[in-house]
């Protein structure tokens, strides 16, 4: 079969979506450069917000017509967050669909397929398996193209139960894969090429896995053992939840050559009766004192967040609170989100729904505090140094862009680099989401 992946969500989608195209190839299926070239179509879905659902279905919808075209040897496939979480509504809403699986099966995209095309049976099939392990077990034998920069799962699943959040449903309990096998993949990404990688977990922080001499590796013993591999350049990590980064974790980031100095710290809101109702086991001021901690050991970390408005019960007063820790901290980078109610969660049964015209607008005011921040903090560097790895070509000739140590995306015309180099950028101009930048001869 030609297999084509269509990928949404988070960065551990795009990981499963490398995986799953590593096990078609090694099972002799081919990697389809679009869409119309393809026979069996995947959608790598996700359910963080309603918007993103609505979008899903309308894509898939989209696909029937592909499939009647095709009159037979044509597969959807539907796998992911959202298939986990809305399984039976994707049957009842779109029964040509061939394949429904959760992201804790992903790894048997190759056999189902397989059966599928033997038995001609047309047959919904889902996860059920709630833990990660199974998912890693082997790494497949063939591996799809890779980039210079790329993202590698040590840890999934979550065990925090945010009150808004899907995630605890759709890619079940906590599990930490273990160091030796990191490392083999690490070894591997190296092989082909690949100079950053971003270790991915819903909680990083909270790695618990197996090392060397049975021992029990915490995430910064994760990062040590990585600090001196040969041909890695740069390594970064996502995502952390402030309740679990201690001063091990500060001390990596002083101490680790390679560990970027880089850290989205989601924070969801600034205020304590917000932060309790969403259940994050944390206050405003344990997270300052998170972020204080972590300047003391690196002055230049920069800061990235989450936030989240319109939560259940959020007033006036608590999103000025949310504002008034943004100016605070002064980050280089931050997302927000209009809170979206998950079924299933707790915070979808919370009394006082906040409107959807405050929403927006709360979102508009954070918005654009937030983009100010950015270019603020990009501003500084006009006429500095930035050391940047070259990850694509740009639009125009000669151009690469790249990122910055600090994660800022950097463009420059270099005539004698090419992708995969890092080189020292001195930038020009500023945009809020990007810089430009020319490398001196
Ligand atoms: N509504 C809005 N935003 C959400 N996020 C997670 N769940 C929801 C929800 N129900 C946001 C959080 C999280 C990011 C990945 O998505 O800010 O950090
Ligand atoms: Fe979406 Fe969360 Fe699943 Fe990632 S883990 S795909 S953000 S629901």
């Amino acid at each position: 079969m030609r297999f084509f992946i269509k990928n949404y969500g988070c960065q551990m989608n795009s990981y499963d979506s490398r995986r799953m195209a590593d096990i078609l190839i090694s099972a002799g299926h081919a990697h389809a450069c679009s869409l119309l070239q393809a026979n069996l179509i995947i959608l790598n879905t996700c359910s963080i917000r309603e918007k993103v659902d609505g979008k899903i279905f309308s894509d898939i919808g989209r696909l029937k017509l592909l499939k009647e075209k095709a009159s037979g040897n044509f597969f959807i496939v539907v796998v992911g967050c959202m298939a986990q979480s809305r399984f039976s509504d994707i049957v009842r809403r779109t029964p040509y669909v061939d394949i429904i699986l959760g992201p804790q099966n992903i790894h048997l995209i190759a056999e189902i397929v397989d059966d599928i095309i033997k038995n001609k049976v047309l047959d919904a099939t889902i996860s059920t398996s709630e833990d990660a392990e199974s998912k890693f077990r082997q790494l497949p034998n063939k591996f799809s193209d890779r980039g210079v920069s790329e993202f590698l799962t040590i840890q999934e699943g979550c065990n925090n139960f945010c009150s808004y959040c899907v995630v605890p449903f759709t890619r079940g309990r906590e599990f930490s894969r273990g160091v030796l096998d990191i490392v083999q993949e690490v070894k591997n990404l190296i092989s082909l090429g690949v100079k950053e990688i971003t270790l991915l977990g819903q909680n990083v922080n909270s790695y618990n896995g197996e090392g060397r001499g049975r021992r029990n590796y915490s995430f910064p013993d994760l990062l040590f053992e990585l600090a001196h591999m040969d041909g890695l350049k740069r390594l970064r990590y996502t995502t952390s939840n402030p309740r679990d980064v201690d001063e091990n974790l500060a001390r990596a980031h002083k101490e680790i050559e390679i560990l970027m100095p880089s850290l989205h710290l989601p924070v969801q809101s600034g205020a304590d009766a917000i932060l309790k109702k969403m259940n994050r086991k944390y206050t405003r001021n344990e997270y300052v004192r998170c972020v204080e901690m972590l300047r003391e050991y690196r002055p230049d970390l920069a800061f990235s967040s989450d936030f989240i408005v319109g939560f259940p019960g959020e007033t006036d007063a608590d999103f000025q609170q949310t504002l008034e820790l943004a100016e605070s901290i002064g980050y280089a980078q931050a997302y927000s989100f209009k809170y979206s109610p998950r079924s299933g969660t707790p915070a979808a049964q919370m009394p006082n729904p906040v409107p959807e015209d405050i929403k927006s607008e709360r979102l508009q005011i954070l918005q654009n505090l937030l983009d100010d921040q950015q270019l603020k903090f990009n501003q500084n560097f006009i006429g500095q140094y930035l050391n940047v790895l070259f990850v694509k070509e740009g639009r125009h000739e000669k151009q690469l862009v790249g990122r910055s140590e600090y994660s800022q995306s950097v463009s420059s015309t270099a005539a004698a680099a090419s992708v995969g180099d890092i080189v020292n950028v001195r930038i020009t101009e500023v945009a809020s989401h990007s810089l430009i930048g020319v490398i001196d001869q």
